[in-house]
Formats: structure tokens, sequence, C-alpha cells
């Protein structure tokens, strides 16, 4: 790399990692180049967050609808138009498509359309292009997982990916894995009124989340009338007609179920096809890196999914941000003790920090405060009274060591617990601060007071 490089800091993917590196690098001066093969946004945008949220809003707005006589609205025969709720999702992301693509110009980023590859230490070349550029980040994203097992590249198979592109609302749906996706999409197609079921390999559905909070949402997929099955090992799909097969062993028994599609929701993998001819050092086939987010080789960055460490858009972001800064040279590290999970599930789950069974384990004096929200004067009036707010805090100290949520806006509200894990906040703090009213956040006001003395408005405890 030589000083007459065109640009300070080239970027290659232009997902939610690879773009706000971007813009992070243009608020800083450097003459930045951004190169996607396809559209920029990247799997968030155009595959995952933003396409789900907007079938998760035709779900809510179907069974708002069917309870809305009960506050006065009549509806007649609220019932699904899924060529329609396909169209509004695409409308969707493509108004937000745009406007990226507006923004990214606007920042006077220069954008390769084009395979960005790593050609040599620092050399990156888009097509047959070589762009010379002093810094590198690698934000090449991931893609869907397919289970090596006879028949998982059926058609009518899908991976996240293809279930977002279908053109006809299936009847019956089976869900393997009952992950993050998988919970999301069993909410979204049981509420339309698909048959769903489930299979997860582990005792338990959602492994991230809190063992009591996954609890409660499996009862409520189950009151929705889903199947699940944990424990349940999928050995071979087989085609019948337009349907499909599903042979599966749960524990010594041998079962089959029968569905019209079957989505794989079974993890992501780091896509590093990008990186063969001059890749930094791999680490269970993603890209190495440090706090830092310097990969092994030198100048050389990566953020994001391809990196392996937490595969969500927001933590991409992040870390695009402290990778672009650090490659013009400041010096940020990364911090990973206050990342949320948000899913986007009817209620929606939410959590931060440590779950209970974790405080358990590693022997921590601990203290635990939950509230319903069917206690709650806005949660009652969204009609949405399922579900609870969870503290952990330090015993005695009352510091915020997690925070669990299922219930409505769930993924709004807990913008808090995660500010007060981060600094460190005590149940105190939280319950001294004023909280609006009625809001949904007074759920985690109410149960904060139950860590220091008891909840306001709740007589049973
Ligand atoms: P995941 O890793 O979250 O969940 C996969 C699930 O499949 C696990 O529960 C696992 O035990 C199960 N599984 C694995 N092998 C299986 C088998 N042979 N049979 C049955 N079950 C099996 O992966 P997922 O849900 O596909 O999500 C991919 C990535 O995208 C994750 O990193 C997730 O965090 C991220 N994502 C985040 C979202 C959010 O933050 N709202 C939304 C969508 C994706």
């Amino acid at each position: 790399m030589t000083d007459e490089a065109p640009f300070d800091v080239a970027i290659i993917g232009g997902g939610p990692g690879g773009y706000v590196a971007a813009i992070r690098a243009a608020q800083l001066g450097a003459r930045v180049a951004l190169v996607e093969k396809d559209r920029l946004g990247g799997a968030c945008l155009h595959r995952g967050c933003i396409p789900t949220k907007a079938l998760l809003r035709s779900a809510e707005a179907l069974l708002e609808s069917r309870d809305a006589s009960t506050i006065g609205i009549v509806v007649k025969d609220a019932t699904v138009d899924f060529g329609a709720m396909m169209a509004w999702k695409k409308r969707a992301v493509a108004q937000q498509a745009e406007e990226l693509e507006k923004l990214i110009a606007w920042r006077k980023i220069a954008v390769f359309r084009g395979e960005g590859r790593l050609v040599g230490p620092g050399s990156l070349k888009v097509g047959d292009d070589l762009v010379a550029t002093r810094k590198i980040i690698i934000a090449t994203g991931s893609s869907p997982a397919r289970l090596p097992v006879p028949g998982s590249n059926l058609p009518g198979v899908l991976t996240s990916d293809q279930i977002l592109e279908l053109e006809t609302m299936p009847e019956s749906l089976v869900i393997i894995g009952a992950g993050v996706v998988g919970c999301e999409f069993a909410s979204i197609f049981s509420a339309l009124g698909a048959r769903v079921t489930i299979l997860e390999v582990l005792p338990r559905i959602l492994p991230p989340v809190d063992e009591e909070i996954a609890r409660r949402f499996q009862q409520v997929l189950r009151g929705q009338g889903v199947t699940i099955h944990t424990k349940a090992s999928l050995q071979e799909i087989r085609a019948e007609g337009d349907r499909l097969r599903l042979l599966f062993a749960l524990g010594d028994e041998q079962q089959e179920v029968v569905a019209d599609r079957v989505l794989m929701a079974v993890g992501h993998r780091p896509c590093t096809d990008a990186l063969e001819e001059a890749g930094p050092a791999l680490e269970d086939g993603s890209v190495a890196v440090n706090e830092r987010l310097e990969t092994s080789v030198e100048n050389v960055y990566a953020a994001g999914d391809v990196t392996g460490l937490y595969m969500l858009a927001y933590v991409a972001s992040y870390q695009g941000i402290i990778a672009a800064e650090n490659a013009l040279g400041r010096s940020r590290r990364a911090d990973y003790r206050a990342v949320p999970t948000c899913v986007y599930t009817l209620p929606e789950i939410a959590s931060v920090g440590l779950r209970e069974e974790e405080a358990r384990a590693r022997r921590i004096s601990h203290k635990v405060s939950r509230f319903p929200f069917s206690a709650l004067a806005r949660a009652q009036l969204l009609g949405q009274p399922r579900g609870l707010v969870k503290l952990i805090c330090d015993e005695p100290s009352g510091r915020l060591l997690g925070v669990h949520i299922l219930g409505p806006r769930a993924t709004d509200i807990i913008g808090e617990g995660v500010l007060a894990v981060q600094t460190g906040a005590t149940a105190q703090d939280l319950a001294h601060t004023m909280h609006g009213h009625p809001s949904l956040s007074e759920a985690i006001y109410e149960a904060a007071w139950g860590i220091i003395d008891s909840p306001f408005h709740l007589r049973r405890l």
C-alpha cells in the first residue's frame, strides 16, 4: 500500500456491519470505498430484520383486528391476502433500500458494485479492478445453514431467505430449529393461520434466552396451536407429491410429520469466500479478530457476522464503527458486557446480561424480581397483558446483572436495561428514576422496586 492509495479505507460488504463502518469512516473525513455484490443493506435489510418485521406487523394487525370489537371497533371478516402482504413487505424493504442508497451517496462514499476479493495483504480486487486502499474492513456477513440430512435440498425445504419469497401461504409448516429465526417465523405463520410444528434438537427452545422466559413463551406458542418437539433429531425429508414428509427421532421413538413447506432455521455460517487468496486467519470458519477488530493481517479488520461472534445486525454495526475508528488511527476496544437479545415474536422477547440459571450456576449471590404486564395499565390498554419483566440483581449491592422481558414491545423497552447493565446501574437507580405513566417501561420500574422493597401495583408477590 502506498501513500497514493486513493482510499483510506475500503469495506467489503454493504450490510449493517459494512455500511455503518463506511458512514463512520466518512464522518471522520476519510475517503471511503464500499464494495457490494448485491444491494446495499445486506441480509438485515433484504432477507432478515426488516422484511420479517414487515410480516410481523401484518400478523399483529390481523390479531388486533380480530380482537378489535372488544374496544368498539368492528372489523368484518379480517382475512389474510398473502400476495398483498408480501407486496407490503417488498415496498417496506424497497423504501429503506432507497433511503440507504441516498444516504451513502450523500456521504460521498464510493460504491463499487461487484464481488470484492482480498488478493494480497492490503490488496483488494473488485472483478478485475484493483482498488488501492490503506485499510480494509471485511464485513461479508453470513448465510443460512442447511442440515446435512437426506432431502434437505428438496424443493419446498426453505431457508429463512427463501421463505420470505413465498408466493402462496403454506397451510402447514415444519420449522427445524427453535432459535431466534425459527421462533419468529413460528409466531408469524401461526398467527396467519398455518399449522406450525417445530423440531428442536435441544431440550428447550430459544437457547440464548433465560429459561423461565423461554418456557413461558413456549406455553404461549402451544396456546396458539403450535406443536413443539424438543430433543427431536431430524433424520430425513422425503418428497410426497407437493408435500414433504419428515422423519425424526424423539428419544427412542421414531416419528413423522407431513407439511407443505419446511423451514431450516439451524443457524448461519460466516461468508468467507472473498478471502481465500490472502485470507486472515479463520477460527471455526469465522474471521478471527481481537477486541480492536483487527485480523491476523496487518491493516485488515473485520466486523459483523463474518467474525462469528454474535451474528446480530446491531453487533455488526457496533463492530463496524469500532473497526472504522481503529482503521483511521483511533484506539477503541469492543465491549460485549451488555449485548441485547431481541426476538421479534408475538409477544416479543428481549434480554440483556446474566440469565437466572447462569447466576445460579456461577454461584453469584443474587436477587430476582418479577413484574407481570397483567398488572400494568399501559399493557392492559394495549390489550397485551401477557408476559413479565424479570430483573436479576447482585446481592447486596443491587447492581443490575440481567434484565429479561417477555411482553409487548419488549425489544423497545429493553433499552433501559441495556443502559443499566452497561453502566453498572443499581435497582435503586432505576427505582429512583421517574418513568412516564402509563407506559410499558413502568414494568421495569416496578420490578426495580421489587428488588429494593416491593412493587406498587401488585397485590400478590
Ligand atoms: P440459531 O443458532 O439462533 O438457532 C438455531 C436453532 O436450531 C438452535 O436452537 C439449535 O439448537 C437448533 N438446531 C440445530 N441443529 C438442529 C437439528 N439438527 N435439529 C433441530 N434443531 C437444530 O440460528 P437461527 O435461528 O437460524 O438464526 C441465525 C442467526 O441470525 C443467529 O445468530 C441469530 O441470532 C441471528 N438472527 C437474529 C435475529 C434477531 O436478533 N431478532 C433475527 C434473525 C436472526
